[in-house]
């Protein structure tokens, strides 16, 4: 299996990811870290630890990282998310315990000890990975490939151009960006074809388990806000299309793109500038996923929740 580290700010879709990482069997999951973005670093770790518990995941360490973007203040999502960032169902008191190391030292201790390079899968804002890359650059070699939801190569959720987890930290990303690793950007683009419509959530709920029951509050409270804020009854479930591409590449079309980060700019400040047309003629720096097998994707969210509590 190929050994991922997620690096996450749970929230109903990151919830998801966790799950498809934890129940298909050509993942192994080593660890999961946290970071200010849905909602603030209390409330995404708990999150997190909540999402392992729900679903009988034991021995995966999990540790709190960022919390807040390099230079700037956290603006948690709560318009989407909650007050808690993961707002429907009760939330259980967590077993899954707290890894005192942080997540830096977590994912250094991780790709330190690791037989084979690691694929990190980053799906809120990417300070930790930022600063990771920033405090130990001699890990770079440990590091398989960077599969991170964010961006987009149109449309932005937080405004005309920029997507959520770039516009929190584009410090962060401009430098993850750069940093020269193989990087798959997951989009808006791309994600906004993970719809849950009514069948997805019925088939979800057929599986009759203790996490699939959860995981439909989940996504009920997630359309519902998507609804109300964007008239989206059918909300996208982004981030789990992360771990799907990690799983098996065929889930999405790639196009090989260079991609900037807009730090400064007046109306497009956190905007991905992705050059899909090339016209800048320079040297791709990322694979940008573009088309989603939808069935697929569903297809493995479905069994990843079967094979969990
Ligand atoms: C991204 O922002 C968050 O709200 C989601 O969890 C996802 O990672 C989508 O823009
Ligand atoms: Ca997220």
């Amino acid at each position: 299996p190929t050994p991922v580290i997620i690096d996450c700010d749970p929230g109903h879709d990151d919830v998801f990811a966790l799950w498809l990482a934890a129940g298909n069997p050509a993942i192994d999951l080593l660890g999961v870290t946290t970071v200010g973005g849905n909602g603030r670093l209390e409330h995404t770790t708990h999150n997190a630890r909540v999402a392992l518990t729900v679903a009988g995941v034991e021995g995966v360490p999990v540790a709190a990282g960022a919390d807040k973007p390099l230079r700037r203040e956290l603006t948690p999502a709560t318009w989407i998310h909650g007050d808690n960032a993961l707002g429907g169902p009760e939330l259980p008191t967590p077993t899954v315990p707290l890894d005192e190391r942080g997540a830096i030292k977590l994912i250094a201790d991780l790709l330190e000890s690791a037989a084979e390079p690691v694929t990190l899968i980053p799906t809120g804002p990417l300070t930790n990975i930022a600063t990771l890359l920033e405090q130990r650059p001699g890990l770079g070699a440990k590091i398989a490939e960077i599969i991170w939801m964010g961006g987009s190569t149109g449309r932005g959720n937080v405004g005309a151009y920029p997507e959520f987890n770039a516009w929190v930290d584009p410090e962060a990303a401009d430098l993850v960006v750069r940093s020269g690793l193989p990087l798959t950007m997951v989009g808006l683009n791309i994600s906004h074809q993970a719809l849950i419509t009514s069948e997805v959530i019925e088939s979800i709920a057929a599986i009759g388990n203790e996490t699939s029951a959860f995981g439909v509050e989940l996504l009920r409270f997630f359309c519902g806000t998507y609804d109300a804020v964007e008239s989206m009854p059918e909300g996208p479930l982004h981030d789990p299309i992360t771990v799907a591409i990690a799983i098996n590449r065929a889930v999405a079309t790639i196009q090989r793109s260079h991609i900037d980060v807009e730090t400064t700019g007046e109306f497009t400040s956190g905007a991905t500038a992705v050059d899909l047309h090339d016209m800048l003629g320079k040297e791709p720096n990322a694979d940008i996923a573009i088309t989603l097998d939808v069935p697929l994707f569903w297809q493995l969210i479905r069994e990843a929740v079967a094979a969990l509590r």
